[in-house]
């Protein structure tokens, strides 16, 4: 069941600004971010490192990063964008299957906590680079556990047929050469199985699989002191205000009462989408609404240009006029790009919708102006935080 009730912004302010924007709510951040800290704290040694790739507005970045999250980045441009923002280097862990040489320097540069590695030859090209600037890279191999999540398609990663992570097969191999690499210091596994996990079996899935490799290691008398189980936890798109902060709680619970630490071990992750996802909105003004014989179409000012979800991954995002509260009809809301995939959304209830109307499309603070482009020479969104309207 979908909700009807709405979001509150800033509706007045909304007109003086030139559309489509983001907007983020620096109060569900900050309460999001609240939560995320307080649960954590279930874990003896723990880092929660926010993953860039969903979000990486300069404000939001700066607001994560006082909270003392660390930062998981996947390119030297998002370093580079931890480093901005204030984030401790010691608390940054770089992922990725295909790192660059001036990636690999950048972070080593840096010192930074550790390489999430993906293959034994980048290992071979991050102890060369190491060694030719007399430094010793962390590492952590990330393992491909072959575990599936019930999520979309596209977002899973840690099966065997996804390109992510050493196969389970390979990696007593991997392992061997990074304790013989002069210049790698390892410490620790890496795991990822997707995005969106809304169904925590897959995360107890996950939990099984590091145990069962933990036991496998310790039989060859190998011990680590880092586990990174990743990101992936999901929002609720349906319901984004009456859930706008996801249940950390019952998140974190599952790793700790089914991942076997060892007294030693510290443990790590990776969030994204479920501490951003919920706090930003894509706010469009309606271009047209046209009349077809069978339905009729909302035409906003925002397209895939500025939202691609919903056109890759058919991903739901509520979707509300904020500027009327007259009765419901049902739209195809779309966008201007010359794309039949360029749908927000189908057979969407609304309020009844005029030309000039504000759209809000929510739970858009995650994958959302990090995947804009410019695509029919398009400018990319501004974005705003709530802070800005505030005097
Ligand atoms: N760690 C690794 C290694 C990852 O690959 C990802 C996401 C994360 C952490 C963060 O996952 P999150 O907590 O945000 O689920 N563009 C897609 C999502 C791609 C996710 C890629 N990896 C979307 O819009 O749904």
């Amino acid at each position: 069941m979908v909700e009807m009730q709405k979001g509150h912004f800033p509706l007045e302010q909304f007109k003086e600004i030139k559309t489509p924007f983001y907007y983020y709510n620096t109060d569900v951040l900050k309460r999001t971010l609240d939560l995320v800290c307080k649960e954590a704290k279930v874990f003896d040694q723990y880092c929660v490192h926010y993953a860039l790739k969903a979000n990486t507005n300069p404000n939001v970045l700066t607001l994560i990063q006082s909270y003392g999250l660390g930062a998981d980045c996947v390119s030297g441009g998002e370093i580079q964008a931890a480093l901005n923002a204030g984030f401790n280097p010691k608390k940054i862990v770089f992922a990725g299957v295909g790192k660059a040489d001036w990636e690999i320097e950048l972070a080593l540069q840096h010192d930074i906590f550790c390489f999430n590695v993906e293959s034994k030859p980048e290992l071979e090209v991050i102890n060369e680079l190491a060694s030719k600037h007399n430094k010793i890279a962390q590492v952590c191999l990330r393992v491909n556990p072959n575990v599936g999540a019930h999520t979309h398609a596209n977002i899973t990663t840690g099966l065997q047929e996804n390109k992510f992570g050493i196969g389970l097969t390979e990696l007593k191999e991997v392992i061997d050469y990074a304790l013989e690499a002069k210049s790698i210091h390892w410490i620790g596994l890496h795991f990822h199985i997707g995005s969106q996990i809304i169904d925590a079996g897959d995360f107890v899935a996950l939990c099984n699989r590091i145990n069962t490799i933990q036991a496998y290691l310790e039989a060859h008398r190998i011990q680590v002191g880092h586990i990174n189980v990743g990101g992936g936890f999901g929002i609720d798109y349906a319901n984004p205000n009456r859930q706008p902060i996801p249940d950390f709680k019952s998140y974190f619970e599952t790793y700790d009462s089914r991942l076997k630490l060892r007294p030693h071990q510290t443990i790590h992750f990776e969030l994204g989408r479920s501490i951003v996802g919920q706090c930003g909105s894509l706010i469009s003004r309606v271009l047209y609404v046209k009349r077809g014989a069978k339905k009729q179409f909302v035409i906003l000012d925002a397209g895939m240009t500025e939202l691609i979800r919903p056109a890759l991954y058919q991903a739901y995002h509520k979707i509300e006029n904020i500027s009327s509260d007259k009765e419901i009809e049902s739209y195809d809301v779309v966008g201007p790009i010359c794309e039949s995939s360029d749908v927000f959304g189908k057979s969407i209830d609304l309020n009844k919708t005029n030309r000039g109307d504000f759209i809000a499309i929510r739970s858009a603070g995650a994958y959302g102006e990090v995947m804009a482009s410019h695509y029919n020479c398009r400018e990319l969104p501004q974005a705003y935080i709530s802070n800005d309207f505030e005097d």
